[in-house]
């Protein structure tokens, strides 16, 4: 039986799949059993912020492994307090206490239990079209009825309103309002940027009520959108911030950062995670944040997201089968008139691997130090494939 028949034969069919067995990664690019190579713009579903197999990543991982793998948060361990002192001094003030998990669902768990431990409500007000995960809470504020409806009841008090629109916020709010819960940018959801001063109002409308602002910036954090985080486009700051995907370049951790005094309303015992604040992942994630400053990639997430954004505006947008164009640094989508599904196949066929949202936009992903001259051959395959609708 081959690794396909291997795979199709033992794991559930619950995702989709494309028929490509990789067995290989460096930078931007990774490489099939047979020797092909492709561009990576799916990057691991956005994780690989410093790009495949990145060398000084590679030995801080083997050396972590060699001294230890594991270290519950019952000892002290230096990754993980050299981890928690850089994440609070690269997150504005007054961020400043993280819990680590193991994943993007559950970084947005704890968000959920902190916002009802600290205002001592119980009311999520969630946006239409975000997406948070797909445990229970992180389920019940997502959006998409396609990953909700068969799994009800949820957990009790979310509700959600339209993305963007504050007025609805506004009357959605009542006295029982924990938090509110939002992306910067939407990612499954499209990659949808908050509109110009929503962030700011719902700033202004939290601070107002008493309600705590969560921002899950799994997707669009770590110089994703060509800013640290993405809520510095709108000059904001959450109330609580939740980070995975690239934090730890592929090794599992999830963070949820917020001030002492929302921390200290919890008490002992009342959250944990076996895995959580490991040495290994915290010793991946201290070296996954200096990679991104000493190579700038904040920077060049923006420079390169501009050209690619460019690029794809001056010469994809023309396409007859394309209706929109849209991005924040090195999160891209295109929304196609129709599909996506025989595209991104024909894409695989010319050695290109994208994301996608929905079920007619392609979404990209790559390292934040994809070249100018992958973004070129990125765009010429886009060309030829998109051509042919
Ligand atoms: C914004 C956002 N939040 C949460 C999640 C869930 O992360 P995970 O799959 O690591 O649980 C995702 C995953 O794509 C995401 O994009």
């Amino acid at each position: 039986m081959n690794l396909i028949e291997l795979e199709n034969k033992y794991l559930p069919a619950i995702f989709p799949k494309r028929p490509v067995i990789l067995v290989k990664g460096k930078g931007s690019k990774v490489w099939d059993i047979e020797g092909k190579e492709y561009i990576d713009c799916v990057g691991g579903n956005g994780v690989c912020l410093i790009g495949h197999s990145h060398p000084k990543l590679v030995e801080k991982i083997q050396k972590q492994v060699e001294q230890l793998i594991i270290c519950p948060y019952l000892f002290y361990n230096e990754p993980r307090a050299k981890l928690l002192e850089k994440l609070a001094q690269l997150t504005p003030k007054p961020l400043e206490k993280t819990f680590f998990s193991n994943s993007g669902a559950e970084a947005v768990e704890c968000a959920l239990k902190l916002a009802r431990k600290y205002t001592g409500k119980k009311e999520i007000i969630a946006m239409k079209r975000g997406f948070h995960g797909r445990t229970f809470g992180a389920l019940s504020a997502t959006w998409n009825p396609k990953y909700r409806k068969e799994f009800e009841p949820l957990v009790p008090g979310f509700m959600h309103v339209p993305f963007g629109d504050i007025e609805s916020i506004k009357k959605a709010v009542s006295d029982k309002t924990a938090a509110i819960i939002t992306e910067a940018v939407q990612g499954e959801g499209g990659v949808i940027p908050a509109p110009n001063g929503f962030l700011a109002d719902l700033r202004d409308l939290c601070d107002k009520k008493g309600i705590l602002l969560i921002i899950d910036e799994v997707q669009t954090g770590l110089g994703r959108t060509g800013e640290l985080f993405a809520f510095q486009h709108w000059k904001i700051v959450p109330d609580i911030l939740c980070l995975a995907k690239g934090i730890a370049g592929g090794i599992p951790l999830g963070a949820t950062i917020a001030s002492a005094e929302i921390f200290n309303s919890m008490k002992s015992g009342e959250h944990y995670s076996t895995f959580g604040g490991n040495p290994l992942a915290c010793a991946a994630a201290n070296t996954v944040l200096t990679i991104i400053q000493e190579e700038n990639l904040v920077a060049k997430s923006k420079k390169m997201g501009s050209y690619f954004l460019k690029r794809l505006q001056e010469e994809i947008k023309e396409l007859q089968i394309v209706r929109e164009i849209r991005g924040l640094g090195l999160m891209l989508a295109i929304d196609l008139r129709l599909k996506h599904k025989v595209f991104v196949l024909n894409a695989v066929e010319k050695g290109l691997l994208l994301l996608t949202s929905g079920s007619t936009t392609l979404r990209m992903l790559p390292p934040l130090n994809i070249s100018q001259e992958e973004i070129d051959q990125v765009i010429d395959i886009l060309k030829e494939v998109l051509a042919k609708s």
